[in-house]
């Protein structure tokens, strides 16, 4: 699938089909009022027998419309002009998309690129045109013997844009569109793998296939030796009951001049999540193969930032390991030394990820980073508080929770910041060790969040809970979303234009 884009007026297009929009009720959208003058009044006529009302889901196809060179042009609802927000332009293009896609039409024009979405421009809406078709035309089939690909398949899609003076910006879009989509995808791929195959192994492997694939990325993996070596006894321990060992990989991308500092992003590559020995119930037990999704976004992120070939340097881990309970895994009640020598009561062998980030938190003080963003599905809670559409952010400095809150916003990938007071901190007391692994039940997501705290005091740094975004549960829908990889992306890029 290619994406383009081009100036011009509608009925002068010489394409298989182009889309044009029609608001509630009945009204023609500026390119439709130009099909109609062309065409002596074509549509109106349409709409006054009440064929389209335009609300959004709405859609009509057409054939040969007198002046106009495209064989079809199709209508889509866009609902009242006035309330066009976000939200509805991502309803209409995914609607138009599964529409062209089913009807086996291989190319068109989209108009709607030139709609006006209050307090967006059209940069927004031709990169959001692409991220969200590409989205909508997504499917993980590797395990059907029967492709639910179409044998006609959308394959080459443009965008309008009408003012030459927006052609660089919408350039802008469609690069940013092509290299942020292709980072969701691998990300998707990569987090839909059932658990027999991705294990902390193969996420190991895909890093190292991505660093091939470019020359500015370069990856070194940690086997289970190298982590006993660096005393990772925290993060080890979870491993410890799997009979797939853990590998911590590392992808180095070097875009920057040497002296830059690097920007370390780790994601929580638990690949399996059984809870351990403090067993998680059978409902939806499947779903913990997705608990390698913060992986998998630092991998889909590296992916795009070397496709834009930013000019930073960014260290991107995936932190694997599978929690599984056996007769040799840890134990509630085992009390851990971490690499920073910290120690941690287990009261709950199911809060295993804050044990493998918190090694890995301690082992990237040596790259002196600028600052470091973890990604994890790290607590049920999360999805208490926020719900399967917004992440949660939590992080002490104000200034880089700033940032992610603002590349969220830009990149439509939605984050909202919770508090980490101090007082939190204290659901953390161990009778035994320094802290315990638990946190009790109020407050999940924070007291996580102030666990991972004390192992980064030497630097900046922000947590991200993706707990409630990263996959959609049971449904029609199931699966992967390649959330957050636009936020982290968008993070990325703002950083580098400071940069230039
Ligand atoms: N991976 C889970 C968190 C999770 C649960 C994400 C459900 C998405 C859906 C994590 O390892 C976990 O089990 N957390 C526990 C922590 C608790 C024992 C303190 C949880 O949330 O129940
Ligand atoms: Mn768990
Ligand atoms: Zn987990």
């Amino acid at each position: 699938m290619d994406f383009f884009i081009k100036s011009g007026s509608p009925e002068k297009q010489r394409s298989a089909c182009i889309i044009i929009g029609i608001f509630a009720t009945r009204r023609l959208s500026g390119p439709a009022e130009q099909i109609d003058s062309v065409s002596d009044g074509y549509l109106s006529a349409l709409l006054r027998r009440g064929n389209i009302e335009g609300e959004i889901g709405q859609i009509l196809f057409l054939q040969q419309i007198p002046g106009v060179l495209s064989e079809r042009v199709l209508l889509v609802g866009c609902g009242k002009e006035r309330e066009l927000n976000e939200s509805n332009y991502q309803k209409i293009i995914q609607k138009t998309m599964q529409t062209l896609n089913e009807s086996g039409t291989l190319e068109a024009i989209c108009f709607l690129s030139e709609l006006h979405i209050n307090g967006k421009d059209n940069y927004w809406a031709i990169r959001q045109g692409i991220e969200i078709t590409k989205d909508t035309l997504y499917s993980f089939d590797k395990f059907k013997s029967q492709k639910t690909k179409k044998r006609r398949a959308l394959h080459k899609l443009t965008f309008i844009t009408q003012s030459r003076k927006q052609l660089s910006k919408a350039e802008l879009a469609v690069t940013h569109g092509k290299a942020i989509s292709s980072g969701i995808k691998a990300c998707k791929d990569l987090t839909n793998m059932p658990a027999n195959i991705c294990t902390p192994l193969y996420l190991a492997e895909q890093a190292q296939q991505l660093a091939e694939q470019h020359e500015k990325i370069s990856v070194s993996i940690l086997d289970q030796h190298a982590l006993k070596d660096l005393k990772m006894h925290s993060y080890l321990a979870v491993a410890q009951g799997s009979s797939n060992p853990a590998y911590l990989s590392l992808l180095h991308y070097k875009g920057g001049e040497t002296a830059q500092k690097p920007i370390i992003l780790i994601g929580k590559g638990v690949t399996f999540d059984s809870g351990g020995l403090s067993l998680k119930g059978s409902a939806a037990m499947d779903e913990m193969k997705y608990d390698m999704a913060g992986a998998a976004a630092v991998y889909g992120t590296l992916k795009a930032i070397a496709d834009l070939n930013l000019p930073l340097n960014v260290i991107g881990i995936l932190a694997g390991a599978e929690n599984m309970p056996a007769g040799n895994a840890y134990r509630p009640g085992d009390i851990l030394t971490t690499m920073s020598g910290q120690t941690v009561e287990v009261l709950n062998t199911d809060a295993e990820g804050r044990l493998v980030l918190c090694d890995v938190l301690t082992y990237v003080e040596r790259f002196d980073p600028e600052c470091v963003i973890d990604i994890a599905t790290l607590t049920g809670a999360c999805i208490g508080a926020l719900g399967h559409n917004i992440s949660a952010l939590l992080t002490p400095h104000n200034g880089l929770a700033h940032e992610l809150l603002k590349a969220s916003q830009q990149a439509g990938d939605k984050a909202w910041q919770l508090p980490m007071d101090d007082e939190y901190q204290s659901q953390l007391e161990s009778p035994f060790a320094d802290m315990n692994n638990l946190g009790g039940n109020a407050a999940g997501t924070i007291t996580a969040a102030c666990f991972l705290s004390r192992f980064t005091a030497k630097y900046t740094w922000a947590h991200l809970d993706i707990a409630g975004t990263a996959w959609r549960p049971a449904g029609p829908n199931k699966g992967a979303t390649g959330r957050p990889v636009a936020l982290l992306t968008q993070f990325l890029i703002n950083r580098s234009d400071d940069q230039q």
